[in-house]
């Protein structure tokens, strides 16, 4: 087994963008921070060392970590935080997965300005199952703030409303020249003509679900979080955030430059956002303006036009629908046919109550109230003493309780327009649901019209699963069982459930340990947009944890 040993220092770091410089947390002073590349079936062993003034840990987003639950990262979850001056080792390997993951600190709103990608190559001595590239180009989507991330968490949680926007999308860290200032923190993709380049896209972006083009060119996807998918093209993608895309395209274009952009896909109604573009530049090494080997700018005399592409509209649910729906995985789906649990999981928002005693500014929220979110109705609280997986480990009683519900308290019209203001304030709770060893599981996830009905990315840890059915309205058992796909799914760890919509996933619970759900927009979160598994050991060695490391962080 080929291990990569790697060192992050966390630290602060001055990083100017949109004319201002802010002091940003970063991984070894980058940003986004290093690019780790391994092959499937390789070891990882990451050092990271805190030497800046927060609390933090990393989590590998998407990394099954069979067993080995003690490096997935969650704050409180599966570990304690990494103090200031202190340190712990990550090991993990990855198993039967390629394509594209990534990591990013899972701390407060920290992942912001840390993170980075993950990029799986086949085995060495073995090939990608189409066309080999020329080249990978991993593209990171993100959110930049013209402020303290972590204050913008902290100020919301305060009053009660909702974190204010980021004032930029970016690209690789860069805004892109359709920003202010920013006509030097462009990113440049180099390509020359007839050559392939796989474009390894990734949504780490806070709150905002993207779609991505680029000018002129067809997109190829051959894979989505890690997985392979049956090739298909398209002029545009969305990614949730936690969501990553594997794109071909190829030089065969006029040499030129051509914009590559993003901006937003808004599915909630009445919540202001970003609707700013974020661009690249996709320059050809033999383009008028640039002559062999790139660079930027106009020549004198030769007129240099950028490309830009054409991107739907901000709220265009239909490309969405054609683009998840289009879907398939390469190979033969190992789909559980019969299933164990069936978990029915409303993800939603809400409001609660400003308590009267409060000042009023704490309860910034809709007509004076504050934020909440939930599944299942419950708004799910962490702990600050221990981490869920150190408490289930020891025994520690009182951390959590294992009563999540496998369906919501009442049944309602949960896409309608009428739902009772009662089930707007749902309870607190540690609460985890708990997976016999190798159990198999069907969880159907229903949007909700609480506050507003929005697409949520919701995000497994532990696990991939296959997206066996979406649709749009209240899941129906009696008619929409037919629309499942038992054949090709796709399998990934994070799904878009649609807006005023259900999607359905499967996976077998074979990774014991304790596994956080959540959405992956990051406001949500701390509203409360979460509930975590227990999974139970199995009998044999191979289906036990293993032993928590020695360096593992205490909580006190
Ligand atoms: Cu990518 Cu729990 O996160």
């Amino acid at each position: 087994i080929k291990a990569h040993h790697h060192e992050f220092i966390i630290q602060a770091t001055k990083v100017k963008r949109l004319c201002e410089t802010h002091n940003s947390i970063t991984v070894n002073g980058m940003f986004p921070g290093p690019m780790l590349v391994v092959n499937n079936g390789d070891t990882l062993v990451v050092k990271v060392i805190n030497r800046a003034r927060y609390n933090i840990t990393i989590h590998w987003h998407g990394v099954r970590q069979m067993r080995t639950g003690w490096a997935d990262g969650p704050e409180f979850v599966t570990q304690c935080p990494i103090r200031p001056g202190s340190s712990y080792t990550y090991r993990f390997t990855i198993q039967g997965q390629e394509g594209t993951l990534w990591w990013h600190a899972h701390s407060s709103w920290l992942r912001a300005t840390v993170y980075g990608s993950l990029l799986v190559l086949p085995p060495a001595g073995s090939s990608y199952p189409f066309t080999n590239p020329h080249r990978n180009v991993p593209l990171l989507l993100g959110e930049w703030w013209d402020a303290n991330p972590v204050d913008v968490l902290r100020e919301s949680i305060r009053t009660g409303g909702a974190p204010n926007n980021s004032d930029a999308y970016t690209i690789n860290g860069q805004p892109g020249d359709l920003y202010k200032c920013s006509s030097q923190d462009t990113t440049i993709v180099p390509i020359n003509v007839g050559e392939t380049i796989l474009l390894r896209v990734i949504n780490s972006a806070l709150n905002q679900p993207l779609f991505f083009t680029v000018a002129n060119h067809k997109l190829t996807v051959v894979g989505a979080d890690a997985s392979y998918l049956k090739p298909f093209t398209t002029n545009v993608i969305v990614l949730g955030p936690g969501q990553t895309t594997d794109v071909l395209i190829t030089g065969d274009q006029p040499p030129n430059r051509y914009y590559m952009a993003a901006r937003a896909y808004q599915s909630a109604q009445n919540a202001p956002f970003g609707n700013t573009t974020t661009t690249a530049i996709l320059q050809y090494k033999s383009a008028p303006c640039c002559g062999v080997g790139g660079g930027s700018g106009t020549k004198k005399g030769i007129s240099v036009k950028l490309i830009m592409p054409i991107l739907p509209a901000y709220n265009d649910t239909n490309t969405v629908t054609r683009f998840s729906q289009s879907f398939r995985s390469l190979r033969r789906a190992e789909v559980p046919t019969e299933i164990d649990e069936n978990l029915f999981v409303t993800v939603g928002l809400g409001l609660n109550n400003c308590p009267k005693n409060f000042r009023s500014r704490r309860c910034q929220g809709p007509n004076g109230t504050r934020f909440t979110a939930s599944m299942n109705n419950i708004s799910f609280a962490l702990p600050s003493n221990y981490s869920l997986l150190q408490a289930h480990h020891h025994g520690i009683p009182g951390v959590f309780t294992t009563d999540f519900p496998a369906k919501p308290p009442v049944k309602f019209d949960y896409t309608g327009n009428n739902i009772s203001r009662s089930l707007y304030q749902p309870d607190r709770g540690t609460k985890l649901y708990k997976l016999k060893y190798g159990s198999r599981v069907q969880i159907v996830l229903q949007d909700t019209g609480i506050v507003t009905p929005e697409n949520h990315p919701i995000h497994l840890h532990g696990y991939d699963f296959y997206i066996i059915a979406e649709g749009f309205g209240n899941f129906n058992p009696k008619k929409d069982t037919a629309k499942f796909n038992l054949e090709d799914p796709p399998l990934r760890n994070t799904v878009g459930v649609p807006v005023n919509g259900w999607a359905v996933i499967r996976f077998v619970a074979d990774n014991p340990g304790v596994w956080i759900m959540h959405c992956h927009l990051d406001a949500h979160i701390s509203w409360g947009l979460a509930m975590a598994f227990l999974v139970e050991n199995g009998n044999g060695v191979l289906q036990t944890m293993e032993q928590p490391p020695a360096d593992l962080p205490v909580c006190y």
